[in-house]
């Protein structure tokens, strides 16, 4: 790969409250990496709208985010903590990138395919464009890492798709401008850790998210320590007691998924946690996941809330974060343009 910069971009979307998985999975993943990348985390607006979004909420929602990254230790002075839709390169290279995505690649996402299920007719036309969209919020920055959840992998390979067949179709002209031979780096995913892919509280082999029908399938960041430990003493489990070995696991997916939080919340391995628990049944489990779920996700709603008490100060960090973002994207921006023939 051609010499880019080391950058990660990765957002959430304020499409409803945050949950557990959006914490285990990013959030928490995001805070070690402003030692080794320049960061930019994101508050992406413009996907949460790809679904109707109540405008109250969506407000309260992207700030809600922004207090999250915060919350969690993301210096905005050092790195840069900005909202989507306030930087406006991220559409216009969406556009650019809706142009060479092909209805095919598109037609091949499994998220865009699970959430319309048969009934594609009604959905917005955003919704099917979205992954043209998240991979312009990566490369208008040229981000060459994106630490995402599992369930995004298959977003990140369209992002590499779209890169490389940039550079493929303008490869005469990038040589013509002296840009090189690769505009655009191919984005590597950063999917690592016992959470990438937390399971629903309910049903082990469905993803935990905001829209599980039952409301104990999901552990919100803002949830008190009652609701936390009544989620997990009401989580679905199965009569064994948790075997020594991570192989145990295997066919076992409700006790896997409390074994890989209790594993993600602690910072430890799956292995760390079977060789305490090894043996013991869920009654003795469930209580010490409850203690330490409550014992983690309590400080960080405390400072979040802190924050909400100060939208202002919110704003002011989107805003400083919005004008830093776009140094970065125009320019970019611009030998796009230049690239592709528009006079300007
Ligand atoms: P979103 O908003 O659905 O989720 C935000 C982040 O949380 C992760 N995540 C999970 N991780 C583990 N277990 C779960 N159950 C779980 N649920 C969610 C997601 O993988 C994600 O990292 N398309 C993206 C937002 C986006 C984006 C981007 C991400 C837009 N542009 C550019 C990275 C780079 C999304 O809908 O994430």
């Amino acid at each position: 790969m051609a010499d880019f910069t080391p950058r990660i971009f990765s957002g959430i979307k304020p499409s409803g409250d945050l949950h557990l998985g959006n914490y285990l999975g990013a959030i928490r993943r995001f805070v070690p990496l402003q030692n080794d990348y320049a960061c930019i985390f994101g508050v992406v607006d413009m996907h949460a709208i790809t679904v109707w979004q109540d405008p109250a909420d969506l407000k309260r929602g992207t700030l809600e985010i922004a207090a999250a990254y915060l919350a969690a230790g993301i210096d905005p002075k050092k790195h840069i903590v900005m909202n989507q839709s306030q930087v406006h390169e991220h559409a216009e290279l969406g556009w650019i990138f809706s142009c060479i995505a092909r209805m095919g690649w598109m037609s091949r996402m499994t998220q865009y395919k699970d959430k319309v299920g048969k009934d594609a007719e009604k959905h917005s036309l955003g919704l099917f464009a979205y992954p043209a969209l998240m991979a312009a919020d990566i490369l208008v920055y040229k981000a060459t890492h994106v630490p995402v959840g599992e369930d995004q992998k298959q977003h990140l390979e369209l992002t590499r798709d779209i890169a490389g067949k940039f550079n493929h179709d303008f490869a005469a002209r990038l040589k013509e401008l002296g840009l090189g031979e690769e505009f655009f780096p191919l984005t590597e995913p950063i999917i690592a850790g016992p959470a990438t892919r937390v399971m629903s509280l309910k049903d082990g082999k469905r993803k935990m998210s905001k829209s599980e029908p039952s409301e104990l399938s999901t552990i919100y960041l803002m949830d008190d320590a009652d609701a936390i430990a009544k989620k997990i003493k009401k989580a679905k489990t199965d009569p064994e007691p948790l075997p020594s070995e991570a192989k145990g696991l295997d066919d076992r997916p409700e006790a896997k998924n409390l074994v890989e939080i209790y594993a993600a919340l602690a910072e430890k391995p799956v292995e760390a946690v079977l060789a305490e628990f090894g043996g013991q049944g869920f009654g003795a489990f469930k209580p010490a996941l409850a203690d330490l779920a409550v014992e983690t996700l309590a400080p960080m709603a405390g400072e979040m809330r802190r924050w909400m008490d100060d939208k202002g100060a919110i704003e002011a960090v989107l805003r400083d974060g919005a004008e830093r973002s776009r140094a970065i994207a125009e320019p970019v921006l611009q030998d796009v343009k230049r690239i592709i023939g528009f006079v300007s």
